[in-house]
């Protein structure tokens, strides 16, 4: 990881610590504008008008019947956020990114799993630069050499499905290209290790393992986790070993795999907005996201698009 001494990623050939570590090029919250609105013929999951989702039980290993919807929903997911791809550009602001996938959701007989998900308040979340997760769409335009992920998150057929990937802004330095290619990497390999009998924790060692060879730091406090008719259940996908996670993949399992990959510090601070979460030394971070079903002899990907 880079240290406060190390020349900064940005190429400044300053320190890294009189540099993006300290400096004024931190990001800062911008304008939020208020809750888009979803169309009352569009179903709504239980926490749409209260907030709050009720936590029911539900099976880990989904039926058939639930997996078939999984797959039109995960699907719907990846298209949505290839049209919020399709928007990223020097001058677009996250809350006009924030507009488009909106309408791209309506468009697809869905609702914004994310709006009014605990009070948050988008239809996706756009982090930007140091920014880890769940940053919020405002009213900052996006720069030159910036890279901004969108988490893109979909209610359809009564099921969710999930899935981010990170994107550059124009011109981008080499440092925080590697940053990105490196993440998605991990992902891939996260993937790899998904197959029926094998244990949860191969997951996260596969992907720790490809970070720290590039000198890179798994972000911990946030991770994987089941999803079918609930956004999050209880299952959780840490993306570092963790070998005392014992629990063995299942046919049937549904969750997801969503490395965030840190140049410097693995550790994090939430802004007041209480949701924003950031690097703690302000340096990058990148993250890629699919959600998987466990098959009978290894893995499918289910956010994959469809071009429809
Ligand atoms: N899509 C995110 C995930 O991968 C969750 C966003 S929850 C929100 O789990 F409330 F911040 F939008
Ligand atoms: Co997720
Ligand atoms: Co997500």
């Amino acid at each position: 990881m880079l240290k406060a001494n190390d020349p900064c990623w940005c190429g400044s050939g300053r320190k890294f610590k009189r540099c993006h570590r300290d400096s004024a090029e931190r990001l800062r919250p911008g304008h939020v504008s208020p809750m888009r609105t979803v169309p009352a013929h569009i179903p709504r999951p239980d926490y749409a008008e209260t907030g709050e989702p009720v936590r029911r039980s539900e099976p880990r290993v989904k039926s058939a019947e639930v997996i078939e919807r999984m797959r039109r929903a995960c699907r719907a997911a990846a298209d949505v956020l290839e049209v919020g791809a399709a928007a990223v550009a020097p001058g677009v602001t996250t809350d006009e990114i924030d507009a488009v996938v909106h309408q791209a959701y309506i468009d697809r007989g869905g609702y914004p799993s994310t709006l009014n998900y605990r009070g948050y308040p988008k239809s996706l979340c756009t982090s930007v630069n140091e920014v880890i997760c769940h940053g919020i769409p405002d009213d900052r335009p996006l720069r030159d050499g910036d890279i901004v992920n969108l988490d893109v998150t979909i209610y359809l057929d009564g099921v969710h499905g999930d899935t981010n990937a990170t994107y550059l802004v124009g011109r981008v330095d080499d440092a925080s290209r590697r940053l990105v290619e490196v993440t998605r990497e991990c992902l891939e390999r996260g993937i790899a290790a998904v197959g029926p009998g094998r244990a949860f924790s191969d997951i996260g060692r596969a992907i720790e393992t490809h970070a720290t060879a590039h000198g890179y730091q798994v972000v911990r406090a946030f991770v994987g986790h089941g999803i079918g008719e609930q956004f999050h259940t209880d299952l959780q996908i840490p993306h570092y070993y963790e070998p005392r996670l014992t629990t063995v993949m299942e046919p049937g399992m549904v969750f997801t795999i969503e490395p965030m990959i840190s140049m410097g510090t693995g550790l994090h601070r939430i802004w007041d907005d209480d949701w924003t979460a950031v690097t703690a030394d302000g340096s990058r971070t990148a993250q890629f996201e699919h959600t998987v079903l466990v098959t009978d002899d290894g893995v499918e990907v289910l956010t994959l698009a469809g071009g429809r």
